[in-house]
């Protein structure tokens, strides 16, 4: 499978930033081979994005979403309204959504979910914080969220892109290095292997915290890497393309 480089852009760029983002991001990929792109914009940038996306093989991804399809649910986003704007992707279980909106496996599951019904491919984030790596739980720590997260769709796994991002990397310029990640990749893919029964060979295993032009080359060499979460280097269409393209040539 292609590798998956994907921005998260989270609470940044108006609709004004966006037009202008992706009219200088466009001619710096445009020959761009065996990576798949994806952008996830704010909610409030999506109409634009998808209008100025739409010739072009680039995906969309939502940064969150409710997994109901609608009601009394203020300030929630559901699966109709980013299918109609020509979304494919959302992203699931964030940090940020673990940590600050204190968002739960049991929720995440029933946004998993919710996603395959809708046919949005869910892309599952996983990650320790510090204080878990030191106490030496990271590996038990994703499995918990690999399994719970993922509860009941095992058979589709092959629909599910998973992202490890250690959140002691998440917006710090300190990422893991290529053999702490590689390590974590490397539990995730038997494990994944073994809950869907072999069933896996289409699920991408993205890094993300910190990546950024310099470190993507020796991170994207590593077997289970298959992919990138790009926050604070995606920002910018230069540093972003520039990612894509040294994962490209690798
Ligand atoms: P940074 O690239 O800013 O560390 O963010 C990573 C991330 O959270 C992507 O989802």
């Amino acid at each position: 499978m292609a590798y998956l480089i994907a921005a998260n852009w989270k609470m940044n760029k108006t609709v004004a930033e966006t037009e202008d983002y992706i009219q200088r991001f466009l001619p710096l990929v445009e020959d761009t081979k065996n990576v798949e792109i994806m952008i996830a914009p704010p909610f409030t940038s999506i109409f634009v994005a998808s209008q100025k996306l739409s010739n072009t093989d680039i995906k969309l991804g939502g940064q969150n979403m409710y997994y109901k399809e609608k009601g009394a649910f203020t300030g929630e986003i559901s699966p109709l309204m980013l299918t109609e704007l020509g979304v494919s992707y959302v992203i699931l279980g964030h940090s940020e959504r673990r940590h600050i909106f204190g968002e739960k496996d049991s929720l995440i599951n029933s946004k998993v979910l919710s996603a395959l019904e809708h046919g949005l491919r869910p892309i599952l984030c996983v990650g320790e914080t510090l204080e878990e790596r030191e106490q030496g739980r990271t590996l038990s720590v994703v499995e918990r969220q690999i399994r719970n997260g993922l509860a009941g769709v095992e058979a589709e796994m092959s629909r599910i892109d998973i992202a490890y991002e250690p959140v002691w990397a998440i917006g710090t310029g300190v990422n893991a290095t290529p053999e702490q990640a590689e390590e974590v990749h490397s539990f995730i893919r038997n494990l994944i292997n073994e809950i869907s029964k072999g069933n896996d060979q289409g699920t991408r295993i993205m890094y993300g915290g910190s990546v950024n032009e310099n470190n993507a080359e020796s991170l994207i060499k590593q077997p289970n890497i298959n992919g990138f979460l790009v926050g604070t280097a995606s920002l910018d269409p230069e540093r972003f393309s520039q990612i894509i393209k040294v994962s490209q040539e690798v």
